[in-house]
């Protein structure tokens, strides 16, 4: 766990009432904060965005401001809600670069997005557009309704047919759909444990036999401790070992608007059949 960014948490500018406004208890805050915090991003005005999970497995955002070693907690919401609120901001999310990632258009550039494509946490949808512009019948799905309100924006702006629905990730068996090619750029690492075996076990339910996964996620080769959970090419092999067939993992990079002083980050571009 690489984010251990504080060792105590500061009541003083914060209680029940404060952080229960979203319906979230102290207890769990300090969980997620002190515990079992996941992936870290600068937030607005000296903030620090913190993500967490509790004891009880709900997935938290917590606003704090640093102060040292400890936290002094602004704000907490239940991160199904707090997925959207990255789009809301008056800045786009490090990762909403209004562009495809240069990987994935070097994957498109080689005819690999064909047939029915669909893009797992697309964001505001630019892998679908792309996939879109290359005659692939696309669909993405996303959480935060204001990212897909974002991309049905762009489809129509761009004269493009693609299809985007707010659905969870997680609940890939119950849509029913089927996919010859899955994109997952940045969603992947995103989850816990739990919820990343529960998310490929729904990627190898949507994509037919044969058909083929491209997933970025960060690599152990990006320093530093902010963002999301870095993967060993190994860890991820390893989470692609039953059922499926690594094709080639690759080092690539992320572009990202600037955040901590980069625009670009370490990645894995996996290429991965399902059996
Ligand atoms: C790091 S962003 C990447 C977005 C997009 N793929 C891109 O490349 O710009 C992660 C995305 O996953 C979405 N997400 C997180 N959990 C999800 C879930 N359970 N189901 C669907 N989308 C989810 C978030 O709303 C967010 O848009």
């Amino acid at each position: 766990m690489p984010h251990a960014l504080f060792k105590a948490v500061r009541t003083s500018n914060w209680s029940d009432d404060h952080v229960g406004l979203h319906g979230v208890s102290v207890d769990e805050v300090r969980e997620a904060v002190l515990e079992r915090p996941y992936w870290s991003a600068p937030g607005q005005e000296g903030t620090t965005l913190l993500y967490g999970l509790t004891f009880a497995g709900r997935h938290l955002l917590v606003v704090v401001i640093p102060e040292g070693e400890e936290a002094s907690v602004v704000a907490a919401r239940d991160m199904k809600e707090a997925w959207d609120d990255s789009y809301t901001g008056e800045a786009p999310p490090p990762w909403d670069i209004g562009r495809p990632q240069p990987a994935l258009v070097r994957l498109a550039d080689a005819g690999r997005f064909a047939g029915r494509v669909l893009d797992a946490g697309c964001g505001t949808g630019e892998h679908v557009l792309l996939a879109a512009s290359r005659g692939a019948d696309a669909t993405g799905i996303d959480l935060a309704p204001t990212a897909i309100a974002h991309a049905r924006a762009k489809a129509a702006e761009r004269g493009l047919n693609a299809r985007f629905e707010i659905a969870d990730a997680l609940d890939l068996p119950r849509q029913a759909r089927t996919a010859d090619i899955v994109i997952d750029s940045g969603v992947f690492h995103v989850f816990d444990d739990e919820d990343r075996a529960k998310y490929v076990a729904g990627l190898a339910a949507v994509l037919r036999p044969g058909g083929t996964c491209y997933l970025m996620c960060f690599s152990d080769r990006q320093p530093g401790d902010w963002g999301p959970r870095r993967f060993r090419a190994e860890e991820l092999r390893a989470e692609f070992s039953d059922g499926w067939s690594v094709e080639s993992l690759t080092a690539d990079t992320f572009d990202l608007n600037l955040i901590h002083g980069v625009t670009q980050a370490q990645a894995w571009l996996a290429v991965i059949v399902r059996r």
